[in-house]
């Protein structure tokens, strides 16, 4: 399976966090991201710089929008300087009050962005096999205080969207999702960005279309986008005319220049991609107790995350030790949404026993870890951490004693200067 120049370790001792030689000479992060055509970029900032035109609605980012709500198909679409502040736009327009249904299991930005405006996110468990909220649990912890559900396309996987309208509908609940992975991705062959009364997208230099920081609203709603469109620019309706209340969401147009870079090459994102999580799921396929995410096949995914889940049972080395090892190699994998909202401040003491109502979250967050993909890693690079992940799993065993042995102190500093 593997090429005799990718097998670098042939005894435990060969491992970085022993030996201080990693297999990487450079850090192999998750979420580098992708640049796109460069020569396109640098003219449209130049041409921005001789336009004299640097933010407030410009051409570049009146033709953002316009491309996105197209790819969409969707008729409104208002971008923004970051998707945070996109979701706390379209909650406030959308008038959420009181409680609103959340996942635990997402970006702590998804529950802040209530929380920003004293609404408290409610969390949900979710489908451990779709990583997203499950509509059976999230209708027993429907309330009178209840006034929307936060849906969240994690990894890109899209919710159960047909469940949770139908809800929503039935409870007279607003519903609307944070789609900040889920930018060219689908839900019964519909493009993410249709469903629930709007639709956020992150833009930010970690995900698959990037505007440096950037984010963006989508929705059908006429009357929601004029509302969201007033709010993102403090309520402007005109020159000194201000009809509403607002803050400054706005995306600038460097941001846009980037987005639309990064639109251009959105298909060869997407074959990066896919080729290198092709290659992670042949290189991983034999390893009892490591699972690979699966994408659907049905639906268009942007497979900007290689997500593993570490059965520790079967593997016999935990993920937390799995990420350490292989930090010290280089390779900076990534435990997402660890520990969950839920666990963190200042959700964590509001509601320190929320952790009871969602096993599947909590079992989760121990269990995955991201590995680096997109266009800054080659496929030799991801053979080679496969081989690492079997030779760990290998020697699981020995590894964990030698790892419970006292470390020089050399190795000790080593170890706890990684980031
Ligand atoms: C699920 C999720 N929601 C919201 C955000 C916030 O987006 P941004 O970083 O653009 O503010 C992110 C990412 O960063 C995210 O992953």
């Amino acid at each position: 399976m593997f090429s005799t120049n990718t097998k670098i370790k042939n005894n435990i001792y060969d491992l970085a966090i022993f030996s201080k030689i990693p297999a990487f000479p450079e850090k192999l992060h998750v979420g580098r991201p992708n640049i796109g055509g460069r020569e396109n970029l640098l003219a449209r900032i130049n041409d921005m710089l001789d336009r004299k035109w640097l933010t407030n609605h410009g051409q570049f980012v009146q033709e953002f929008e316009k491309k996105i709500a197209e790819y969409i198909g969707v008729k409104h679409c208002i971008a923004t300087c970051n998707g945070t502040i996109a979701l706390e736009l379209a909650i406030r327009a959308l008038g959420l009050t009181g409680e609103v249904l959340v996942p635990s299991f997402t970006f702590i930005a998804t529950a802040h962005a209530l929380q920003w405006q004293e609404i408290t996110p409610v969390f949900c468990d979710i489908d451990p096999k779709t990583h997203t909220i499950d509509p059976y649990r999230l209708q027993q912890m429907i309330t009178p205080r209840t006034s929307g559900i936060i849906g969240v396309h994690v990894w890109g996987n899209p919710c159960n969207v047909e469940a949770l309208t139908q809800i929503a509908e039935q409870n007279n609940l607003k519903l609307m999702f944070d789609a900040a992975h889920a930018f060219g991705c689908s839900y019964k062959k519909q493009m993410i960005g249709k469903f629930g009364e709007a639709e956020v997208f992150s833009f930010h230099a970690t995900k698959f279309i990037n505007a440096f920081e950037g984010g963006a609203i989508v929705t059908n709603n006429d009357d929601l986008a004029e509302k969201i469109r007033l709010m993102t620019n403090f309520g402007f309706a005109g020159l000194d005319n201000v009809i509403y209340i607002g803050t400054n969401g706005k995306m600038n147009e460097a941001s846009a220049a980037m987005g639309l870079t990064s639109l251009e090459s959105l298909d060869e994102f997407i074959e990066v991609n896919y080729r290198n999580y092709q290659c992670y799921q042949n290189e991983l396929a034999d390893i009892v107790g490591v699972s690979l995410f699966a994408y659907h096949k049905e639906e268009h995914s942007n497979y900007q995350y290689i997500i593993l889940e570490i059965n520790e049972a079967l593997t016999g080395v935990n993920r937390d030790t799995l990420v350490k090892i292989l930090e010290a190699e280089n390779v900076i994998a990534r435990r997402y949404f660890y520990p969950g909202c839920h666990r963190m401040e200042p959700y964590r003491s509001y509601f320190p026993h929320a952790g009871l109502l969602l096993p599947e979250t909590e079992k989760l967050t121990q269990q995955v870890m991201l590995l680096p993909t997109g266009t800054s890693i080659d496929g030799e690079s991801i053979v080679k951490i496969c081989h690492m992940i079997h030779f760990i799993v290998k020697n699981a065993n020995s590894i964990n004693r030698a790892l419970v042995k006292p470390l020089s102190s050399e190795t000790e500093q080593k170890n706890t200067l990684s980031p």
